[in-house]
């Protein structure tokens, strides 16, 4: 797996195809796929934003995007898909620590995700890569299909469980 930082303003037609591919194959559906897409577009030109491609034969079999906010001097991981058939080994790891370097270069204090309650792969992923559950949102999705937002702060002794 090699991995590769967008660095174009915009993405090439092929890569649209490849990102829709990919994410019909994880069953994402239209609407979710076309806010990947328009965010991962918005992203790309942006100095406090990142993209970045998990690539095989120069296949897209996974991505990143996070956004760094100077407010707060935090990052928020915006989206985060790797193939079916490449998980479990370690590639959305590399790539969650590819985003810890964009955002320490950035001095940020640390890096926060959202994902549904029901995601119990994405959930472990998080937890397992030193996040911290900071707190749930009823219906943040949908009716009936909550939000838990997870976050790791750099400064270790803070990765506290909050609920
Ligand atoms: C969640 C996801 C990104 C993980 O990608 P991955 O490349 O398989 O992750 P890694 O190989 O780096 O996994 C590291 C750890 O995460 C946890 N994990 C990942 N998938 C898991 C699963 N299906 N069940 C339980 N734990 C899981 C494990 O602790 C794993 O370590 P282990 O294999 O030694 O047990 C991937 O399953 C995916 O694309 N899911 C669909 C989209 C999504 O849920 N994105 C994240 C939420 S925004």
């Amino acid at each position: 797996m090699r991995i590769a930082r967008v660095s174009s303003t915009k993405l090439l037609e092929e890569e649209v195809i490849r990102i829709r591919r990919l994410l019909e194959l994880v069953g994402w559906n239209n609407q979710q796929i076309n806010g990947q897409l328009e965010g991962i577009e918005k992203f790309l030109g942006d100095k406090n934003c990142v993209v970045i491609f998990a690539l095989e034969d120069d296949e897209i079999i996974g991505y990143i995007t996070a956004q760094f906010y100077t407010w707060n001097k935090l990052g928020q991981i915006h989206g985060l898909v790797i193939h079916p058939d490449h998980r479990r080994i370690g590639f959305a790891s590399q790539l969650v620590k590819e985003v810890e370097v964009f955002m320490r270069t950035n001095q940020a204090r640390g890096i926060y995700v959202d994902t549904p309650t029901n995601n119990a792969s994405g959930c472990t992923f998080y937890k397992n890569n030193g996040f911290r559950q900071a707190y749930v949102m009823p219906d943040y999705y949908d009716d009936g299909i909550d939000g838990v937002t997870f976050i790791k702060l750099f400064n270790k002794e803070r990765n506290l469980s909050y609920c």
